[in-house]
């Protein structure tokens, strides 16, 4: 009975320096007072170069952000390993987190609608990017949005960067037939950049009244390494024949190069164009190695992902504050990148580190 009493006692102690401790951290401590923004962020693989600059971004924009709002914005971000139900549990962790917006880089883009399901119970925003979901999925919640770029514009630009280096260099057209041979490195075979690059910068070049000849195609992945395997066995099949290289983006279009160099092949070989205009590509722009790409600017997208999640804890509508924002949609313009331009593509690209 004393014990009972003893230890009812101390509890009710204990209760009121713990109510005592919290109003004092209330009232004297500033961190509280500052507005959090918890974002989760789940990539469909980290290793993904593309993918990886766009997160260097979120995290440097989000300092800039904290910096110029006061508020103090924590990233969470899980990496896919390329398996949707690990991506499915991410986002299910951070939906019992309670964060304020989820940001999903799907691993199989056709699968969105179970996301959303889950994010629209939870009432939490969720801000596909990169990998596009289907509208009808989008469509599914206003509260459902899509940050990326209009795959179409990246497909032309390729075709233009050809066109362009044409009128100046007939001698792209080694053999003189008045014909591109040409080999294509797609990316996923599910990947809505893969489809509609590889349709788009064939069809402008021809629209511009050059003949194309594909003497081959095949998915590398999106990853240098298998760029490099297919484009050796390429060059096994078909030597100097090969007079341009389009690839989907530029890791694989790198791993082209790669080949090219361990043939002793680069000079007088076939012009390289890639698609994203990272670094490494931007410098084999430079040294000469790569005719050109289409700059996928991560920096844009990454600050619209950021500014959709601050206009929803704000309780503002996206669609009316977001710069770019169309709908449900933010398309980050395109840009030709060629050694005309390069210079400023790397001053652009450095800038912030
Ligand atoms: C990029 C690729 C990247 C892919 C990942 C594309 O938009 O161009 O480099 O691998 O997205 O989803
Ligand atoms: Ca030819």
């Amino acid at each position: 009975m004393i014990q009972r009493l003893v230890k009812r006692a101390l509890c009710a102690l204990l209760g009121v320096a713990c109510l005592a401790l919290s109003a004092s951290c209330e009232t004297n401590n500033p961190e509280q007072q500052i507005e959090t923004v918890r974002i989760g962020v789940a990539t469909y693989r980290s290793d993904d170069t593309f993918i990886t600059a766009l997160c260097d971004d979120l995290e440097r924009v989000s300092k800039q952000m904290e910096s110029e709002t006061g508020k103090k914005i924590i990233l969470n971000i899980a990496d896919g390993k390329n398996s949707q139900s690990n991506q499915n549990d991410q986002v299910d962790n951070f939906i019992s987190r309670s964060y304020d917006v989820i940001c999903v880089n799907m691993v199989d883009r056709t699968v969105a609608a179970v996301i959303i399901d889950k994010a629209k119970r939870a009432d939490i925003p969720v801000v596909f990017f990169n990998r596009e979901p289907v509208e009808e999925d989008i469509r599914m919640w206003d509260r459902a949005y899509y940050v990326g770029t209009d795959a179409k514009e990246s497909g032309i630009m390729q075709g233009q960067i050809i066109l362009n280096a044409l009128k100046k260099d007939a001698g792209i057209d080694k053999n003189g037939d008045g014909k591109l041979q040409y080999v294509m490195l797609e990316g996923e075979q599910a990947h809505q950049d893969s489809l509609i690059r590889t349709e788009y910068s064939v069809k402008t070049i021809t629209a511009g009244g050059v003949q194309m000849e594909k003497l081959a195609n095949d998915t590398a992945n999106w990853q240098r390494s298998l760029g490099t395997a297919k484009m050796t066995s390429w060059l096994d099949q078909f030597g100097d024949e090969i007079e341009v290289v389009l690839s989907n983006n530029d890791d694989m279009a790198l791993g082209a190069i790669d080949a090219l160099k361990a043939q002793d092949m680069l000079e007088n070989g076939p012009v390289v164009v890639g698609v994203d205009g990272t670094l490494a590509a931007l410098e084999a722009i430079q040294n000469g190695e790569m005719l050109g790409s289409v700059v996928n600017d991560a920096q844009l997208q990454a600050q619209a992902m950021l500014d959709i999640a601050c206009a929803l804890t704000e309780g503002s509508d996206p669609q009316q504050v977001v710069e770019g924002m169309n709908g449900q949609y933010v398309r980050a313009p395109h840009r030709i990148v060629t050694k005309e331009n390069v210079g400023q593509e790397i001053a652009y690209l450095t800038q912030s580190e």
